[in-house]
């Protein structure tokens, strides 16, 4: 054997964010579950970065109809149905999951979960914990991952999906040291999360490098809808280190106004009715406006002002808000904030079934890395949910799956041990080949689109994959993959938006003139894979 180390189980989760620590809490009880994750299993990924909440219908008042209707309007009713069905009828049993299981959410006066609203929906059914609610969830499934008898590898980098024939049979990743590890598995998940950190600006932790989405593709799967990236209405804007920095939507949520540099609620231009708590697509393009036209802040801004609300409310509803902003200098009870738009999810991502089967036997994803839950816009509060109810799925029918024959052909091993030492004689800077990408993502790939641009974008992308990058020594190399893996990630969302000849949800297209509207579209999901790509028509029109 070629490499290092072997490693053989029933079930691989690959990343160890809120879907991956699920899925591994879930597969254990089937056999024996293996967690590898490139950061320590709780403190990588955006779940510990999320703050707003997780919806959940809890009330009488609400419904899982009202929260699916909600879901398919504000994800322009390009999210799979049976999915977003799936989110909501099991999204209140798993927040019951992490209540007994200690999370501590906040509580009404009438000993009642609370709630808060958000953007898009018609009932208050984002359920919190403070604004850290992200945190409050890893903490407490971790303590519970501590109790099961799972094995954790952790700072190991995965590189690619290991296959026999068609079906994905594990993994290949690299040790802290560089020493190739071969991870083999009845059953595969991809729970990596998302990749906006191909952005410039972007709310993800440094681990958001899309990963998940690079694999997949390298090793066949289909991904769908790709070109769905949200850009989150409210980043920090400065300072400069603290760019993009994910502003709660709960700020809107709890009464926080946006105003431009006259002063004006801006909102009202854009969506009179629902204002600050439209969704986060028509958000982001307003506040992006009113900067384009002139009437932003100094900063490259707009304002977003709570002063109005109770300081009490603001101390206990918002404190890490509080805190983030008193570090930058800014008492967030007494002055606004600056915010701008900020790369936040990829609504698109791997195809997948109801029981999280991608298109490759022996593969499952969930969270993040799988497409088709939020369609062209996510709402605020559904990712946790996502997170939890996916998680869950991913990692029973992971762990029902049959025992497999796990053969790895030393050709796959050799293959890639040559293209590692490639790194080895490499000549260019990673870190420069990564920024060069996340600068030309932001200004050709952004939220509004032309395929001019994209085109451009693309080229840009091609070159930069082709970049001999070096790996100074074999503790670099992981370093190496994840930037290949983000030029390609990167090369899926142009792609797709070139594919993508409409306007829709986040996706704006504004060099095509249309006359559809998102519930009459012609065009279903954009796929891609190695094999394949286009987009599918719209079954429901004739
Ligand atoms: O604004 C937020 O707190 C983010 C929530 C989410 O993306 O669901």
């Amino acid at each position: 054997m070629l490499a290092d180390k072997v490693v053989d189980c029933h079930v691989l989760v690959i990343g160890s964010g809120g879907a991956g620590v699920r899925a591994t809490i879930e597969a254990s009880q089937y056999g024996d579950t293996v967690l590898i994750s490139k950061t320590i299993v709780g403190k990588g990924g955006c779940t510990t970065m999320a703050e707003g909440g997780y919806n959940a219908v809890l009330r009488d008042e609400d419904s899982c109809g009202v929260h699916f209707e909600d879901t398919l309007k504000g994800g322009a009713y390009l999210n799979d149905p049976e999915l977003v069905n799936i989110l909501v009828k099991e999204a209140p049993l798993r927040v019951n999951d992490l209540i007994t299981w200690g999370a501590v959410f906040d509580f009404t006066e009438n000993d009642e979960i609370a709630q808060r609203p958000f953007g898009g929906q018609r009932f208050p059914r984002t359920c919190y914990a403070g604004d850290r609610t992200g945190h409050e969830m890893i903490t407490t499934l971790v303590e519970r991952l501590d109790s099961s008898n799972v094995t954790l590898l952790q700072e190991y980098t995965v590189i690619d999906l290991l296959k026999s024939g068609e079906s994905v049979i594990g993994a290949m990743a690299l040790d802290e040291k560089g020493n190739l590890v071969l991870l083999k598995a009845d059953s595969t998940i991809l729970a990596t999360g998302g990749g906006t950190k191909v952005y410039d600006i972007s709310t993800n932790s440094s681990s958001g490098t899309g990963d998940g989405f690079a694999i997949g593709y390298r090793a066949g799967a289909e991904l769908i809808d790709m070109e769905m990236i949200q850009f989150h209405p409210t980043g920090a804007v400065f300072p400069y280190d603290a760019r993009g920095r994910l502003v709660t939507e709960a700020v809107r949520g709890e009464g926080g106004t946006l105003l431009n540099n006259l002063g004006e609620r801006f909102m009202k231009r854009y969506d009179p009715e629902r204002m600050e708590l439209s969704t986060r697509d028509v958000v982001a393009r307003a506040i992006a406006t009113e900067i384009q036209g002139g009437r932003g802040t100094k900063n490259g801004g707009v304002y977003l002002d709570v002063t109005h609300l109770p300081h009490e409310q603001i101390e206990t509803k918002l404190p890490v808000m509080l805190e983030q902003f008193l570090k930058f200098g800014v008492d967030i009870r007494k002055q606004p904030m600056e915010v701008a738009p900020t790369a936040h999810h990829i609504m698109g991502g791997l195809r997948i079934t109801p029981e999280c089967r991608t298109t490759l036997s022996g593969l499952f994803a969930c969270g993040e890395v799988a497409g088709g839950v939020h369609g062209a816009n996510r709402l605020g509060g559904n990712a946790l949910a996502d997170t939890q109810v996916f998680g869950k799925r991913a990692g029973e029918f992971a762990g029902k799956s049959k025992k497999r024959i796990k053969n790895v052909d030393d050709d796959q091993i050799s293959q890639k041990l040559e293209h590692l030492d490639t790194f080895l004689k490499g000549s260019e800077n990673p870190a420069r080949v990564r920024t060069q990408l996340q600068q030309a993502m932001w200004r050709g790939a952004g939220i509004f689109r032309n395929a001019t641009d994209l085109n451009k974008t693309l080229e840009i992308i091609n070159n930069l994959s082709l970049a001999n990058v070096r790996a100074e020594s074999f503790g670099n190399l992981a370093e190496c993959c994840i930037v290949r893996n983000m030029c390609l990630t990167a090369s899926l969302i142009c792609r797709s938006a070139l594919i993508r000849q409409e306007s829709r949800g986040a996706h704006v297209r504004v060099d095509i003139h249309q006359t559809h509207d998102a519930q009459h579209s012609p065009f279903n999901h954009t796929f891609i894979s190695p094999s394949r790509k286009g987009i599918e028509k719209n079954r429901g029109l004739t």
